[in-house]
């Protein structure tokens, strides 16, 4: 069974669709990390970002993994970047890097091969429209921009990676929203079929609980056909 949950940048989707994994007993794939992979193999080695042999290169050759060096752990090629993809250099360079079709090609068979194999709550901004069109669930998050800056900003602070102006990352977020909804390849758009749900004024138990609420009944009506 495939849950795949999209929208934009602070809806609140990894935090929510790690906890809904967790709570279904599926695994759980942040597609966001594999983008950010390539964009921070790309400028470690000063390639082009705005596409190019070179970058497709990586995408196609270097593998992305995960738990490789640890649970949460993120690789690509063997190198661990699990840090170092959360960076406002990767937030910035990560929007050009996933406009170019032949690396969103690349990450997008890895993504199927992946999402063939087992259950699993996939998240990203495609999934539901370019990834699988035939998901069993599409949920589209969405939050106003002011609560997902406000979101990103305690996560940098937590984290202690990235901006921590506020006014910075709400500028930042509007552009990187701009970008990922104009671009002519496999634009942020809501699938037609996804259920939508605004997470301005809900706690992330609420939304974990409706998603998970979903997918059991989805999974029931799977098992009885
Ligand atoms: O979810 P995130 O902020 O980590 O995503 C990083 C970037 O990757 C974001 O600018 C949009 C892009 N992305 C994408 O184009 N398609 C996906 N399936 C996931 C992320």
């Amino acid at each position: 069974m495939i849950v795949a949950i999209d929208g934009p940048a602070g809806s609140g989707k990894s935090t929510v669709a790690k906890l809904a994994a967790h709570a279904l007993k599926f695994q759980y794939l942040d597609t966001g990390a594999m983008y950010r992979a390539v964009a921070y193999r790309a400028l470690k080695d000063g390639i082009d970002l705005e596409g190019g042999e070179d970058l497709i290169a990586i995408a196609k050759n270097e593998p992305i993994e995960f738990g490789a060096f640890g649970p949460n752990s993120v690789s690509i090629g063997g190198m661990e970047v699990t840090d170092a993809i959360r960076t406002r250099e990767v937030d910035v360079a990560v929007s050009p890097v996933s406009a170019c079709p032949e690396v969103r090609d690349a990450l997008v068979e890895q993504q199927r091969v992946i999402g063939k194999s087992t259950d699993i709550v996939m998240e990203g901004r495609d999934i539901g429209t370019v990834v699988f069109p035939n998901a069993d669930l599409k949920i589209f998050l969405t939050a106003s921009p002011q609560v997902r800056a406000h979101r990103r900003f305690e996560q940098n602070v937590l984290r202690g990676i990235g901006s921590t102006d506020e006014k910075e990352i709400l500028a930042a977020l509007i552009a990187r929203d701009a970008y990922d909804s104009s671009r002519e390849t496999a634009p942020l758009v809501q699938a037609e079929d996804a259920v939508e749900i605004d997470t301005s004024r809900l706690s992330i138990d609420e939304v974990v609980d409706k998603i998970v609420d979903l997918a059991q009944a989805v999974h029931a009506r799977l098992k009885h056909q």
